[in-house]
């Protein structure tokens, strides 16, 4: 099949790849500029590994096209990461409460989590447990997730209660408003999982899973999301 040249702006940086009409977002992004952190799971936009954030909001890149992003922001979990590729806050939460077991579904969770937060501010955890209804993860039970996600809200709002700083460590976040402007990385909890990555025209939390949590091992908690 024929290929045409098209200029994707992942993470803030103008990216020049050569795609096929049929080609997923997720294999260009994946395979073709090497952010390991968009996964395959399903291929179905029913797992949620392969979130991405397009203009802020969340899409299964298994079900989108590569030439469907043209034009528009495309983000990953690389644009959360500091310029000493330091993790970003939210990702930090989930490394010290446990959201991040495997890491498989965490890169999805977080983008997901995050764009979530950018529009709410302070979600309830229903709230966060429905954004998050088609992010599948097979080992946290979900309420280590859960728990990560409100840690990291907590110190958002102890933070604006407190500016000077002495509500503690780690909970800033210089980044919430403006992810997608960050220079790439790759590290952070669960970007490195197996696995790799594909589409999705529906957002994250469209698609009804989570009703898949009743799968083996993946509701330890007896909370799914
Ligand atoms: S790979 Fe499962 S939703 Fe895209
Ligand atoms: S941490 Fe393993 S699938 Fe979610």
């Amino acid at each position: 099949m024929t290929k045409a040249q098209v200029t994707l702006k992942v993470n803030g940086v103008l990216r020049d790849v050569w795609v096929s009409p049929s080609d997923l977002l997720l294999d260009v992004l994946h395979d073709g500029l090497g952010l390991g952190e968009v996964r395959y799971g399903c291929g179905e936009g029913v797992c949620g590994t392969c979130t991405i954030l397009l203009d802020g909001e969340p899409v299964s890149a298994c079900l989108t096209l590569a030439v469907q992003a043209e034009g528009h922001d495309v983000t990953t979990l690389s644009a959360l990461l500091g310029e000493d590729d330091s993790l970003h806050p939210l990702q930090q939460a989930f490394l010290r409460l446990g959201g991040s077991q495997c890491g498989f579904c965490t890169p999805g969770v977080i983008l997901t989590a995050h764009s979530l937060i950018r529009r709410e501010r302070a979600p309830s955890r229903e709230q966060i447990r429905y954004e998050l209804v088609g992010n599948l993860c097979r080992c946290t039970g979900y309420t280590k997730i859960l728990d990560s996600i409100e840690a990291y809200i907590a110190g958002l709002g102890a933070e604006h209660a407190d500016p000077a700083g002495t509500a503690g460590p780690g909970t800033g976040d210089h980044r919430l408003g403006e992810p997608g402007t960050d220079g790439p990385g790759t590290d952070g909890p669960g970007t490195d999982g197996p696995g790799t990555d594909g589409p999705g025209t529906d957002g994250p939390g469209t698609d009804g899973p989570g009703t898949d949590a009743a799968g083996p091992g993946a509701d330890a908690d007896g909370e799914a999301p």
